[in-house]
């Protein structure tokens, strides 16, 4: 019987990040965000979409403390491996976060630009805070000093996918964060 997702794991090179790492991890994040929001119960979590929905749903579901959610569509990579550098913005929030507690869940921060993007355009609404929760960074690629405040994995500067991000739109679905093959770049579109 094949594995689910089995033809998408056919175009792995290896799995950087399984499903246990990165469960222990989330939990530990959860735990460390738990502990610095206890004195507040009106913590919203703004998911960068589309590469933060599967990191946002395991985080929001690992933590104690009551919260809610909101979205924002920002696309800085188009259909390539590297960031074009200019950020837009698809979507925005549904709701006011003036004097709210905003915790911005990223699942990567590259150059820094879209995260940058993002803190000025929330910090211009008056929140009583920001703050990030990164799953990966890739310190190599940083063109922008970003602040990070809770960061998953530190990663080496390999084009990853799964657990939401994607090559081209497709393998967010891969339940680990892997590399792949090369032969898959060559045909690039
Ligand atoms: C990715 C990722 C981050 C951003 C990081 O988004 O989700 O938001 O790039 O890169 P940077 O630090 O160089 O700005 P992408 O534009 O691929 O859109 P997606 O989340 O919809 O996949």
């Amino acid at each position: 019987m094949n594995l689910p997702n089995h033809d998408l794991r056919q175009d792995i090179a290896s799995i950087l990040i399984n499903e246990t790492e990165l469960q222990t991890r989330i939990w530990q994040l959860a735990a460390a965000i738990d502990q610095d929001y206890a004195q507040t119960n009106d913590l919203l979590l703004v998911c960068a979409l589309k590469g933060a929905y599967v990191f946002l749903a395991d985080l929001s579901r690992a933590l104690q403390r009551p919260h809610h959610l909101d979205f924002m569509a920002l696309s800085s990579y188009g259909g390539g491996t590297t960031s074009s550098g200019a950020v837009q913005i698809l979507m925005d929030l549904t709701q006011d976060i003036k004097d709210r507690h905003i915790l911005v869940v990223e699942d990567i921060i590259d150059s820094g630009r879209t995260l940058t993007y993002i803190l000025r355009l929330l910090q211009a609404r008056q929140p009583a805070s920001v703050r990030i929760c990164t799953l990966l960074s890739k310190p190599s690629q940083r063109e922008v000093e970003v602040k990070t405040d809770y960061v998953g994995f530190e990663i080496p500067d390999e084009f990853v996918v799964g657990y939401g991000l994607d090559f081209d739109q497709s393998y967010r679905q891969l339940p680990f964060i892997a590399v792949l093959k090369p032969s898959i770049f060559l045909t690039e579109k």
